[in-house]
């Protein structure tokens, strides 16, 4: 299919639309009953042995890199440990003390938010196209009539830096191409770390994954700012649908003080807790892929609330999309075939694009697929 230059049809800004004061939403951000928010029952106990008390309480794993680079063998051991399972179990957990400086993180979230509440001219300008996405966007896909999500976003390319083009972020407020730039750097440095303990972990020599990506000046990273605007019937619509993600990893600088972000768990949706100063960090399916599917992509969306407004910072952290990614050898055996046919990112995500949405984890529709 050939990528299409422009949207299907006028494009609604929903902040706009939620500043506008109204109080029921337009039809066409109402989710069908099955994919509304409170449509999970709490009281079927499931197999992870939940009851209803349980999934409101229950957070993904939250893990301390401060002991791996301890000398306490033990404490550095019980980390990767706890890597390890968070990987296969919950494909997500939020880390602290990552390395990343938290008052770079706080001017990060906050440039963004400066952006977001500029007039809307001044929004306008960086307009996207569904050709490359890059700049201010309300809507993804292109399928005319299609049930929209509540939110809006600002989406850039920060490595290969063949692809970075300041000019193409905003100029508003003055600091934030700076800031994005510093940012960037550092989030790309703790996703090499965090490649390392994911293949020693894996049994693989430390630099695997970090070879199959492309190696560290051939990764690809991009950064996707999600602006989550008041909803006045949060109960009818999603701030992002459920999806996988399709990249490698995912690191996320979630709201400081809103939640939002939903992380499936067998049939629950447990709502991510956030930690001050921590990173989610999630596994995409291209990990999933690599690892022979011993590491999910676990299907995740997010909810949105009538009081507040909320900001997230998606930073994905994806192979070069030329090569090829195929389960490791390693990870291969008689008793386990390979999952996966080989496939690039590039070719996966145009797969994934053709295909359409399909209720689970994107990547599982490549096992079915042989
Ligand atoms: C994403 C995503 C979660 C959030 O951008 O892919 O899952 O909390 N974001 O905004
Ligand atoms: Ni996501």
């Amino acid at each position: 299919m050939m990528a299409c230059q422009e949207w299907p049809e006028p494009i609604i800004r929903v902040q706009s639309l939620a500043e506008s004061g109204i109080n029921a939403i337009p039809e066409r951000f109402i989710k069908p009953q099955s994919q509304r928010p409170k449509t999970q029952s709490n009281v079927v106990p499931t197999k992870q042995g939940f009851n209803d008390v349980d999934v409101e309480n229950i957070n993904i794993p939250v893990i301390d890199f401060q002991d791996l680079y301890g000398e306490d063998k033990n404490l550095k051991e019980q980390t990767l440990k706890r890597v390890s399972e968070a990987c296969r179990e919950w494909g997500f957990f939020q880390v602290l003390n990552h390395g990343v400086n938290h008052d770079l993180m706080k001017s990060a979230r906050e440039v963004w938010r400066e952006f977001f509440h500029q007039p809307i001219e001044a929004k306008e300008k960086y307009a996207n196209s569904p050709l490359t996405y890059e700049g201010y966007g309300s809507r993804l896909g292109i399928k005319k009539g299609a049930i929209l999500d509540w939110s809006d976003y600002f989406f850039l390319h920060y490595m290969p830096s063949s692809l970075r083009d300041q000019e193409k972020w905003p100029s508003l407020p003055n600091s934030l191409r700076d800031v994005i730039d510093e940012y960037g750097d550092e989030v790309v440095k703790l996703g090499g770390r965090v490649l390392e303990l994911l293949s020693i972990n894996l049994g693989l020599k430390k630099d695997f994954l970090m070879n199959s990506f492309g190696g560290e000046s051939e990764i690809g990273a991009c950064l996707r700012v999600n602006f989550y605007p008041k909803c006045p019937q949060p109960d009818l619509t999603l701030g992002l649908s459920s999806h996988s993600d399709p990249g490698g990893m995912t690191i996320l600088l979630p709201d400081e003080n809103v939640s939002g972000l939903q992380v499936r768990r067998g049939e629950h949706w447990i709502t991510v807790k956030p930690v001050p100063n921590a990173f989610i960090i999630n596994i995409g399916d291209q990990i999933q892929v690599l690892s022979n599917a011993i590491y999910k992509s676990i299907e995740h969306r997010v909810i949105v609330n009538s009081n507040k407004d909320r900001v997230s910072l998606a930073f994905f952290y994806n192979p070069r999309s030329d090569l090829l990614i195929q389960p490791a050898k390693e990870l291969v055996s008689e008793d386990r075939p390979p999952l996966y046919p080989p496939m690039t990112f590039d070719e996966y995500r145009l797969y994934i694009r053709t295909k359409g949405p399909c209720g689970k984890s994107q990547v599982e529709s490549l096992t079915s697929q042989k």
